[in-house]
């Protein structure tokens, strides 16, 4: 079997003769020069375990023709991210912010829930959808997580809940926001969407508050295509959001509640065994990546490598950079125009904040998130994965020190130039 340590040759760059060390600010493609990849390089291209285990699993699924409702592979993969995160029950489902959903019903949230806004959409809508109002929430800007000295203010009669995110894979601080949530009789919900595999005070991540979320989305670091999961230690909850997770059926003919179709169809499950078993890898070459990332962009005033806590367990999915543009002159926006034109799609997650999009913005024109909206002004995630070779890291990070380096002359010929918007931005 192909290692997936093994580098992938499916993505040329430059010769080393045209690599962007050698290159000037002329050279690069958005002032005319040649592009640095011939194909577009995505943050979170997916990784993929072995395709024979994988394909004989799908054989199994057409063999039986159980393709969903509470397969084998669906109670497989529960099974193993139960052993893995060591939390009492998991329930898959067929994405995360349906299992956010679910885990909001059936954990009675309503009114007001207290939520960062630096994170993805779907931490918010999952609220909204179900017409809880979500009140955003400033981070620390260390850890881009929430805020816990930012939470009490924001508690009124209507809050019936914290809904925190794992940022980055990047734990909270969960024993501050654990006991505030009792001291002020408040529901505790973790989307922890980007930590599967991440540990807290040594414990995998998953058996906090009174339940946590995780992605399995194609852009994660371990996906089943399409996934999610909700984990709890509590029976009850468990019991409740495995009904609701199918339309609240508890027999053929019997309905117990409301529910919806939250189902992971046995392909996902299949998808998600066959990465589980080369998770270690996977984490392995993201930890590789990062540390190279780490060392090449060493000492570049103004750009920081936001850091992970090097005393837990870490997936390393996320390579993200702040640029401080009062030290590099050249702003994230423009850094990102010009590594767009070189065929690198880095993102700026989770820019601009949730309270600066629709339909939140409309009436919290004169909220301010101070942090949340420094820090999403600075943010860049790059490409990582097992689809990038240490070669493309390298050239990624000679075309950001070049930008930065010559950072006021590239930022002046991009305002001077008309340059023609990028078909990939
Ligand atoms: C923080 C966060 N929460 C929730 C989600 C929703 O996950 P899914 O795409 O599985 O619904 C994502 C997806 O990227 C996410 O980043």
């Amino acid at each position: 079997m192909k290692s997936v340590l093994d580098w992938p040759t499916s993505m040329p760059i430059l010769d080393s003769s045209e690599r962007a060390s050698q290159r000037g600010v002329d050279d690069l493609a958005i002032f005319g020069g040649r592009p640095a990849f011939e194909q577009l390089l995505h943050v979170g291209r997916p990784n993929i375990g072995d395709r024979q285990k994988f394909s004989s699993r799908v054989d199994d699924i057409l063999d039986r023709r159980w393709l969903t409702n509470d397969g084998p592979y669906v109670s497989e993969f529960e099974q193993r991210i139960v052993e893995l995160t060591e939390v009492k029950h998991c329930i898959v489902t067929c994405n995360a912010t349906i299992a956010l959903e679910i885990a909001i019903r059936a954990l009675g949230l309503k009114g007001e829930v207290i939520v960062p806004s630096f994170t993805f959409i779907a931490t918010a809508h999952a609220l909204q959808w179900q017409e809880i109002t979500p009140v955003f929430c400033d981070i620390d800007p260390q850890t881009h997580t929430i805020d816990p000295k930012a939470i009490e203010p924001l508690i009124t009669s209507k809050t019936s809940g914290i809904l925190a995110v794992n940022l980055w894979g990047r734990h909270c601080d969960i024993a501050a926001l654990e006991a505030l949530a009792q001291r002020h009789g408040l529901k505790l919900l973790f989307d922890s969407a980007h930590a599967f595999g991440c540990s807290y005070q040594g414990r995998m991540i998953g058996g906090s508050g009174d339940a946590e979320v995780f992605s399995f989305h194609a852009t994660k670091f371990l996906n089943s295509m399409e996934g999610g999961a909700i984990v709890t230690n509590n029976d009850e909850l468990a019991q409740q959001t495995r009904l609701m997770r199918n339309f609240g059926f508890t027999s053929y003919d019997h309905v117990a509640s409301l529910g919806i179709n939250g189902k992971m169809s046995e392909v996902c499950a299949a998808m998600g065994l066959t990465n589980l078993e080369s998770m270690d890898e996977f984490i392995a070459v993201n930890r590789r990546n990062y540390q190279q990332y780490k060392e090449e962009l060493a000492g570049l005033a103004g750009v920081t490598l936001v850091a992970n806590d090097e005393t837990e367990k870490c997936n390393y999915q996320y390579v993200v950079l702040e640029i401080d543009m009062y030290r590099t002159a050249v702003s994230r926006d423009e850094l990102m125009k010009v590594l767009y034109s070189e065929k690198v799609l880095a993102r700026r997650y989770f820019y601009p904040g949730c309270h600066r999009m629709a339909p939140y913005k409309a009436t919290l024109a004169d909220l301010s998130l101070p942090e949340t909206e420094r820090i999403s002004e600075r943010v860049l995630s790059l490409p990582t994965g097992t689809s990038l070779s240490p070669g493309d890291i390298s050239t990624i990070c000679e075309i950001i020190k070049l930008v930065v380096n010559n950072g006021r002359e590239v930022s002046t010929k991009l305002r001077s130039v008309a340059v023609q918007g990028s078909k990939w931005s």
